[in-house]
């Protein structure tokens, strides 16, 4: 969450109290035409509303989404500016982070909650989300969890591009993958998921500060994994392609629905055969194996 002047961080949200998964992708177009990036939106189910917060170091800023979404009059979806001081916004999204399942094997257990809460049968990760993206409880996080933990013990090596908490590196890493991998180009977030792997036990994860359009490796991946969002794996494909050992899984998430049908039709002309679509809160991800020798 950026820090504002002061420590003051300028929060517009709209609340959902129909949360239909039509309306949900109403809104979450609106804000991304409204010129915000699909990253920059936290969803939060407080039921029987949702949230769709987004939050600026900037008052002037925060007005203008606010102008702008109010423009739209979207019926009995009220938006609101609200100002955090420090205290509030350290404290508010610590709090509505709970231990929750993410996927069959395993949960997630916020590091306040750790050695106080587990679920039986599952494998507990205890996170730290605070500068950095991968909590789970956001849809993308989730589809891309569950296809790391579907093809498990088809995978000797895992690369994650975009770490964020180092999420999905840690449930490569746990359902046996070897060699694994990951990388972000924001520094804030690889400290993040470095203390992450070293609490998780996962302290072998080779990872660095990386921005994957500079990345160079001749090494290939049984599994890539990059949940980006659309216009990135776009840019990104041909070499996100590359990395993957022929055979094996390339994962991606991070596509809204409106971009759903573009990203599949650039995706097409790669030699990848996809195994499974996940659809859900107005985000799309996919898993794919890569056919052919190269
Ligand atoms: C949506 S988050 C995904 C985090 C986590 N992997 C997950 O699935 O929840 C995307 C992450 O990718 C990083 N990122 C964005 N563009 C990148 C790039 N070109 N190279 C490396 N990391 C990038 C962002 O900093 C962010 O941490």
């Amino acid at each position: 969450m950026p820090k504002g002047k002061n420590g003051k961080v300028f929060e517009v949200s709209l609340r959902l109290d129909s949360p239909e998964k039509g309306n949900a992708e109403i809104l979450l177009n609106a804000l991304v035409n409204a010129g915000v990036s699909p990253e920059e939106i936290v969803e939060c189910e407080q039921w029987p509303y949702i949230d769709f917060s987004v939050y600026f170091r900037s008052l002037k800023k925060a007005q203008v989404l606010k102008k702008k979404m109010r423009a739209l009059r979207l019926r009995g979806i009220p938006t609101r500016l609200k100002i955090l001081h420090k205290n509030d916004w350290q404290t508010k999204w610590q709090e509505d982070f709970k231990p929750f399942c993410l996927t069959r094997r395993f949960s997630v257990i916020p590091v306040r909650f750790k050695g106080k809460r587990r679920f039986p049968g599952r494998i507990s990760l205890f996170l730290d989300t605070e500068l950095a993206f991968g909590s789970g409880l956001h849809a993308t996080t989730r589809f891309m969890a569950g296809f790391a933990e579907r093809c498990a013990g088809r995978y000797r090596s895992f690369l994650d591009i975009g770490t964020g908490t180092g999420i999905l590196a840690m449930i490569a890493f746990k359902c046996g993958a070897q060699d694994v991998a990951a990388i972000d180009l924001c520094r804030d977030a690889v400290g993040v998921a470095k203390k992450n792997f070293i609490r998780n036990k996962c302290s072998s994860i080779d990872i660095r500060v990386a921005d994957a359009n500079k990345y160079r490796t001749s090494k290939k991946y049984d599994f890539v994994a990059a949940n980006l969002i659309t216009q990135d794996l776009l840019g990104l494909g041909k070499k996100i392609v590359q990395l993957v050992r022929p055979g094996k899984f390339l994962a991606v998430s991070g596509i809204s629905y409106n971009s759903y049908d573009r990203f599949r039709q650039d995706f097409a002309k790669y030699p990848l055969r996809c195994l499974k679509i996940e659809k859900s809160e107005g985000w799309a991800a996919l898993l794919y194996k890569k056919i052919g020798s190269r």
